[in-house]
């Protein structure tokens, strides 16, 4: 089957590399020459993935039967929606289904039409005087945010990023003197505990569940600096995670389902996989948001150990016939993004790097490409992450050390990795911190 793929990071390297398993002829687009998606491309383009005109055209000239979009700019732009008007199938949202993810607001507001589980308070504002006046008015700490897109970096919270209402009136303004994100500000609830990303594939009605993950924000080690678009992640080989237990992921899997219906219910169903990204608080699962897409780095911890074909999948999701779930490999897997230094301020971008494939997979990890480019014949590191490398094993401990050994493998000139993902004393003193919270509560 011919697929065409947008979006050139890891995780649309690791949609690639399933595409492939499964006997896919891929064609790919993105916006820089990413090596590992191009070495399984029967034709690639470089162009912006967010033009709707190039998007078709490509899909037109390579006569793509199924499109598979990784990023959320693209569907925010309506490529689903152009792409499906010329007849090809997607396996990812429309422009208006894509709202889950694109406006925050949109989605706060969709839990509380639905009276669906998980929702924090929140509040959205065009002024910054408005938003002051609110809170002051509040009884909890809160979380600054961006209405609009801004790939995962805008975020500030109280008691890490904001000390006093100064500091939280300070970044209010600055949002609406930048314009980031282009959309407002929403301030939420503060919801304490631990994160963790529930992924499903959907197919409007059904949803299949990927194993637990947990991503990393922080840019430094010990869970500390600014948010960044997710610094690595782990998977357990039981698919749920050492502080999450089946009951509470079943509740995180329920609220997912009920977004599901009540999307199709809005006149905007719901294709593609969708993206819970959950804090479990001593309450149980909360919803800090929701994607409309593979997580990125999750999706290259899942993928590798998907079954089921995927390219099947992605056909199911696109056609409304997903039966059954999707199985993965008892597996545990730990990601760490190899980035520039400086990732998550400002980057030291557009230096080379290397990475020998072959000596990774030696380690039982995999590589996958993310944003560099090939320049004069070289590749080199852009201001986002740079290769994501996952060691894969039966327990969180060994896919670790895998994945450190994995590591050594990717050289070059001022990059850096946050080393504690995955590693016992992190992965402990979660357990021990939602366990702390859990006794408070009883
Ligand atoms: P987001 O881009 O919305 O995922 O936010 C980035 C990070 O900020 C999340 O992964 C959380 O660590 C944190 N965060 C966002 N919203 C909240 C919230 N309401 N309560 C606590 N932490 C939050
Ligand atoms: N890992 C966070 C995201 O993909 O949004």
């Amino acid at each position: 089957m011919k697929v065409l793929t947008v979006g050139g990071g890891g995780r649309e390297h690791a949609a690639v590399e399933a595409f492939h398993r499964s006997g896919a002829e891929i064609y790919s687009l993105m916006k820089n020459a990413n090596p590992g998606i191009i070495k399984r491309s029967k034709k690639y383009k470089i162009a912006d993935e967010r033009d709707i005109d190039a998007v078709c055209r490509f899909a037109k000239e390579c006569g793509a039967e199924l499109a598979f979009i990784g990023p959320e700019a693209p569907l925010e732009a309506g490529v689903v929606d152009a792409l499906e008007r010329i007849g090809v199938k997607c396996a990812s949202p429309t422009k208006d289904a894509a709202r889950i993810e694109t406006s925050k607001v949109f989605m706060r507001e969709l839990l509380e039409k639905y009276n669906i589980g998980g929702n924090l308070g929140f509040a959205s504002f065009d002024r910054a005087e408005d938003a002051g006046s609110y809170i002051e008015g509040l009884n909890y700490e809160i979380v600054v945010k961006p209405v609009g897109l801004t790939g995962g970096k805008g975020v500030k919270v109280q008691g890490e990023h904001l000390h006093s209402f100064a500091d939280i009136m300070q970044y209010v303004n600055e949002i609406f003197d930048n314009n980031i994100g282009g959309a407002g500000v929403i301030i939420e609830e503060k919801a304490v505990g631990e994160e963790f990303t529930q992924m499903v594939f959907c197919d409007g009605t059904a949803i299949s569940p990927m194993p637990l993950v947990q991503d990393h924000k922080r840019a430094y080690e010990g869970d500390i600096g600014p948010n960044t678009g997710g610094m690595g992640s782990y998977t357990d080989a039981d698919h749920l995670l050492p502080f999450v237990t089946a009951s509470e992921r079943n509740e995180a899997l329920s609220i997912i389902q009920k977004i599901v219906d009540a999307l199709r219910k809005e006149g905007c169903t719901y294709r593609g996989p969708m993206y819970g990204q959950f804090m479990l608080t001593a309450d149980g699962p909360k919803i800090i948001e929701i994607n409309a897409r593979f997580g990125d780095p999750e999706a290259m911890n899942v993928l590798p150990i998907l079954i089921t074909d995927f390219t099947d999948v992605c056909n199911a999701m696109a056609g409304g016939t997903l039966s059954g779930n999707v199985e993965f490999e008892r597996k545990a897997t730990v990601c760490k993004y190899v980035v520039p230094e400086g990732y998550g301020v400002v980057s030291k971008a557009g230096l080379p790097i290397s990475v020998n494939e072959e000596s990774i997979e030696k380690c039982g990890a995999f590589a996958f490409y993310a944003n560099v480019d090939r320049v004069n014949d070289e590749l080199v590191t852009g201001t986002s992450r740079s290769v994501g490398v996952v060691g894969i094993a039966n327990t969180i401990e060994g896919a670790e050390s895998n994945c450190t050994r994995a590591l050594e493998h990717v050289t070059g000139e001022a990059i850096t990795v946050r080393r504690d993902i995955g590693k016992r004393e992190l992965v402990q003193r979660r357990v021990d911190r939602m366990n702390e919270l859990r006794s408070l509560n009883k």
